[in-house]
């Protein structure tokens, strides 16, 4: 499946299981506009829209990346108005990423700044070019990064880290965003066969223990261990009534079985 929106384009191999969106605005270093906004949840939407395990097709993973060598350049300046409605619901694209019940890589190249940062951050995974480059360069526009970049840095880092990039609004490379834990994996020519890897050893494993696994980390952000550990227990139950169970298990038992795991 290919579909053209006005600003992304999005790719499903059924084989696979991988979902692919590509921001599509090369000419403005696919700067957020709101139209790329809007296109970013309307194609995760439609990837969403093929998962379909009963008729055996199964969205296991997404990989999120910009056309033309650049990942993001941030906010689109150009359809700044001030207006601070406007502004908040900019978040929405961020929020769909982090919520979205599986797995998004994002795969970065050139400039990754500001509000691209952000989306970057608000994937799972950040395999990077060593050409990419990040920030947040908000500050020298007098604003912050409204979408949780000064969050994000806190958490994947800590405060100061995120003070000294949110307050300098200097690029760092990435391998020093390597060093700082704010991307996974630095990759040269060969990011595109590394992240695919990746991703394809996700979308081989059981579908609804990953997606349990995405929302056991994302929740550990939130809650203290004690409550981490009733919501994992609230999370694994249900689990071990499913087919992929009794097909891992049975693999485990009986060596010559290779389990074709489906999400169910
Ligand atoms: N919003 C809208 N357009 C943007 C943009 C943004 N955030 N970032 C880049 N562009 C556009 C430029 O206006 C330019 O368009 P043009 O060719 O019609 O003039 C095009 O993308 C190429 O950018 P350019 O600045 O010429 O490239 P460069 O290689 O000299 O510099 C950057 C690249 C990323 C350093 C520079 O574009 C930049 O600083 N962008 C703004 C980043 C930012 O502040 N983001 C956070 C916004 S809150």
């Amino acid at each position: 499946m290919r579909d053209e929106f006005d600003t992304t384009i999005v790719q499903f191999d059924e084989e696979t299981g991988i979902g692919h969106l590509t921001l599509n605005r090369p000419d403005a270093l696919n700067a957020l506009s709101d139209q790329l906004r809007k296109d970013i949840v309307g194609g995760l939407r439609r990837l969403e829209a093929e998962n379909d395990a009963d008729d055996g097709v199964v969205l296991r993973a997404v990989i999120i990346e910009g056309a033309d060598g650049n990942f993001c350049a941030g906010a689109d300046i150009t359809e700044f108005s001030g207006d601070a409605a406007g502004a908040r619901s900019d978040r929405e694209h961020y929020e769909f990423i982090s919520d979205f019940p599986v797995p998004v890589i994002a795969k970065i190249r050139g400039y990754c700044l500001g509000g691209g940062f952000e989306t970057a951050m608000s994937c799972d995974f950040r395999f990077a070019h060593e050409d990419a480059r990040f920030g947040l360069p908000e500050v020298d526009l007098g604003i912050i990064p409204g979408a949780g970049g000064a969050q994000f840095i806190s958490r994947l880092n800590n405060p100061s880290v995120a003070m000294e990039i949110a307050m300098t609004g200097d690029h760092i490379s990435a391998e020093r965003a390597s060093e700082l834990e704010l991307v996974n994996r630095v990759y040269g020519d060969d990011l595109d066969g590394a992240t695919r890897e990746f991703a394809e050893t996700i979308a081989s494993k059981p579908p609804l223990a990953v997606q349990a696994i995405k929302d056991s980390a994302r929740a550990a952000t939130e809650v203290g261990l004690a409550e981490g550990r009733k919501y994992d227990r609230r999370l694994v139950e249900p689990l071990f009534a499913t087919e992929d169970f009794e097909k891992g298990a049975r693999a485990f038992a009986e060596d010559d079985y290779e389990p074709e795991f489906e999400g169910r």
